[in-house]
């Protein structure tokens, strides 16, 4: 049965927990400006992730390595103009919070005190604990990320799926519970083994959301340029299109410059007397 939330106050890392608790499933999606956070809010997503993928799905590159801090406060700001109820979390860019924890804390607070987001999210398990504990403590909620984390494709070599393997799977299984316990209200947990996954969720009190991690967790999060159809340049197997926003919108285009060519817009009504 489909547990409903109909609940429409904001949403909280509290009200996350709850909802992880009476077992009604968190939809959260990715947002960059304030036009599309507007729709996923009123639409009822329950978390919008301010995410690092802007590199890839606005910026044109070709991964998420390079994007400023400058970049995501920047977006960050535009999301949470459009947002009432969604918990708004901003990622935390590659090299704003590995070099010490000094520096993690700054970047942080940043993101919540400069853009107005309720909560940061970064990459990585055991090593970045410390500086989880660190962000937590000054009051700020940290979302972890494990599996696939992009910002490390360059040791990778490959967006293929992780812990596959037992001592991946056992490395991983740890690093979640060592980010539990240094305070994150949720990891999210990507392109890693659907029933790795739904053991994590059930070991773990903190809500589990999943990208390209099956539906054994407690959420699940998608590229939202992904999901529209509107990111065309690869597709993984993980993303339902939910729309095919691209080829909508080149039909717009092809029609527009149709009927300017035609001399068809404006017409009388589109002008003033
Ligand atoms: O940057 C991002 O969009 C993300 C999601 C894929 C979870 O980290």
């Amino acid at each position: 049965m489909v547990q409903q939330d109909s609940d429409d106050r904001k949403v909280t890392t509290h009200r996350l927990l709850e909802m992880k608790q009476s077992g009604i499933k968190i939809a959260a999606l990715t947002a960059y400006d304030a036009t599309m956070a507007e729709l996923l809010d009123a639409a009822g997503v329950d978390l919008l992730l301010v995410g690092d993928s802007v590199a890839m799905v606005m910026q044109g590159l070709d991964t998420t390595v390079t994007v400023s801090m400058e970049t995501m406060l920047y977006h960050a700001t535009l999301v949470r103009r459009g947002v009432s109820r969604a918990l708004v979390v901003g990622d935390l860019p590659f090299m704003s919070y590995q070099v010490n924890s000094d520096e993690a804390l700054r970047n942080a607070g940043r993101m919540v005190k400069e853009a107005g987001v309720e909560a940061v999210k970064l990459e990585g398990g055991e090593v970045i604990a410390k500086t989880v504990r660190r962000i937590v403590d000054v009051g700020i909620p940290v979302m972890g990320h494990l599996g696939l984390t992009p910002q490390s494709i360059h040791k990778f070599g490959t967006y293929q799926v992780r812990a596959r393997e037992p001592e991946e799977a056992d490395v991983l299984r740890r690093d979640a519970e060592r980010l539990e316990a240094a305070g994150a209200f949720a990891i999210v947990l990507e392109k890693v083994p659907h029933s790795l996954a739904a053991q994590v969720a059930k070991d773990r009190t903190v809500p589990i959301i999943g990208i390209g991690a099956g539906s054994g967790c407690d959420g699940q999060i998608l590229v939202s340029h992904d999901m529209l159809g509107l990111y065309t340049r690869f597709k993984p197997r993980f993303v339902r299109r939910y729309g095919e926003i691209a080829k909508a919108m080149g039909r717009a285009f092809e029609d527009y410059v149709h009927d300017v060519r035609a001399g068809e817009f404006p017409n009388l009504d589109e002008s003033y007397e």
